[in-house]
């Protein structure tokens, strides 16, 4: 008997069934289920993937135990700290960090993939101006795929990367467009002589008339959400998009419907959500009163920012966060954002108080950004935005790793049916 083995026995027959368990490089082993319904005529039930792994993958590793997160192995803190966001792309879709012969190339490919085609510009007229940028993003990044059918053989690997790098490249561009749109200013076009963050503010915030020079704190600022947004294994959005690319469809439609995903304020969009509450709790006197409807269970109210799937400690993530936004708003002179006092109070007051210590509820990601953005002036709508486009690297690289797999095939869970047993068609006239 293999030791490397889980061994099932189902008591209402007898039947024995004996499971392979697979090691990884890091993290809990795997049993492989995939035999089971064939074997045993059972399928396996877990609501919410809580103990399911979707698939193998070489990318990211979270240990949500001891608040690890490492990307191709190399720990988030030493990214965050010393590459940049680009290098981080190229380190998370080929595996390894480049040479700087490999960056420049890479970089090189990037700047020149920034414009998008001018017909694309319109799309956006068709939204109100006070549309969700994120409507607007679902919309037009799905809408990328009408101008590149002569390169949509999702199983050609040619395509697959001059796609990866349009997608890649033309975020930044799209991103910013959907603020410019909404705020009726003129679209900016990118700026080759920029890097690629510093190009992304300044399609942001310059306009025609003068020129804009990007501040190297926003720059730094930006650089580092977008390094802690990356990307973060099988977390909805990116599920997301291997469930749609494993139908073969292609990769702007795939991010499309990631982007949706992320929108949801359980996930993405709970960045935007903590400004919110921080507004709305509006005085650190009145946080003991959220704190209470957090806890109660008949009050659908959360504590926004708090708690994750994996993390049952610090998420590594908003430990990085919370040290930059004192950085930042000290450099921007905004120490003074009542929010900041807030999220400050909040956080200590929840970190002691029981119901969050059993729970293992501690701040994640999306507490502490939001506040970075709204000092780098960034609008609150625009939030899950620069999510979407610093995960976008993310849900890249897992479709590529996806499609490059051998034997790739559709995903297509089953079910536990509930429903009612089959029944004979009622004419409407003998129906009581
Ligand atoms: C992201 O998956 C990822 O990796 C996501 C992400 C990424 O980079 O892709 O890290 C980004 O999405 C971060 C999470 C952002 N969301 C929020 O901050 C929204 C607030 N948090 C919650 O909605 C919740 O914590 C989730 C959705 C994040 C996690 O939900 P789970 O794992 O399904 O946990 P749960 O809802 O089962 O909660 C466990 C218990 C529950 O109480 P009981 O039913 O056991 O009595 O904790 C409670 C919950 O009521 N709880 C909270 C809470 N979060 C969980 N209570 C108050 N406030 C909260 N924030």
């Amino acid at each position: 008997m293999d030791r490397n083995s889980l061994t099932i026995r189902d008591n209402r027959s007898g039947k024995e069934v004996t499971l392979p368990i697979i090691e990884g490089s890091e993290g809990p082993p795997v049993v492989d289920v995939s035999n089971i319904f064939k074997d045993f005529g059972l399928f396996t039930l877990d609501p919410g993937f809580r103990s399911t792994a979707s698939c193998q993958s070489e990318i990211t590793f979270i240990d949500g135990d001891q608040g690890i997160l490492l990307h191709r192995g190399y720990p988030i803190e030493q990214l965050a700290e010393k590459s940049n966001y680009l290098e981080v792309c190229y380190l998370l879709i080929f595996g390894h960090l480049p040479t700087q012969a490999e960056f420049t190339e890479f970089k090189n490919l990037v700047t020149h993939h920034t414009m998008v085609h001018e017909q694309l510009q319109k799309f956006y007229q068709g939204f109100r101006r006070d549309a969700h940028p994120m409507a607007i993003m679902v919309g037009v990044v799905g809408a990328l795929s009408s101008f590149y059918h002569e390169a949509l053989d999702v199983e050609d690997a040619h395509h697959r990367e001059i796609a990866a790098y349009r997608l890649l490249s033309k975020m930044p561009t799209l991103a910013a467009f959907s603020y410019k749109y909404a705020v009726g200013q003129p679209f900016m076009y990118p700026q080759n002589r920029l890097c690629f963050v510093e190009n992304f503010l300044h399609m942001m915030f310059a306009v025609p008339c003068e020129s804009y020079h990007v501040s190297p704190v926003l720059v730094q600022a930006m650089e580092k959400i977008m390094i802690l947004h990356a990307d973060h294994e099988q977390n909805a959005s990116t599920s997301t998009v291997r469930l749609a690319g494993s139908s073969l469809a292609n990769p702007f439609a795939a991010v499309s419907a990631g982007i949706g995903a992320l929108w949801g304020p359980a996930h993405g969009g709970a960045n935007e959500a903590v400004l919110g509450m921080l507004g709305e709790i509006g005085d650190p006197d009145r946080i003991g009163e959220y704190i209470r409807r957090a806890k109660d269970p008949q009050d659908s109210f959360r504590l926004m920012g708090f708690g994750h799937r994996v993390y049952k400690n610090y998420d590594p993530r908003a430990k990085i966060l919370r040290a930059a936004a004192h950085q930042v708003l000290q450099e921007l002179d905004r120490t003074d954002d009542p929010r900041l006092k807030i999220a400050l109070k909040l956080e200590r007051i929840a970190l002691e108080d029981d119901y969050f210590v059993k729970k293992k509820l501690y701040p994640n990601v999306d507490f502490y950004s939001g506040l970075i953005l709204s000092a780098i002036g960034i609008p609150t709508n625009m939030f899950t935005v620069i999510f979407a486009l610093a995960r976008s690297v993310g849900w890249i690289s897992q479709w590529m790793e996806m499609m490059a797999e051998k034997g790739q095939s559709i995903g297509r869970p089953r079910q536990l049916y509930t429903g009612a047993k089959k029944r004979d068609y009622i004419p409407i006239e003998n129906r009581g």
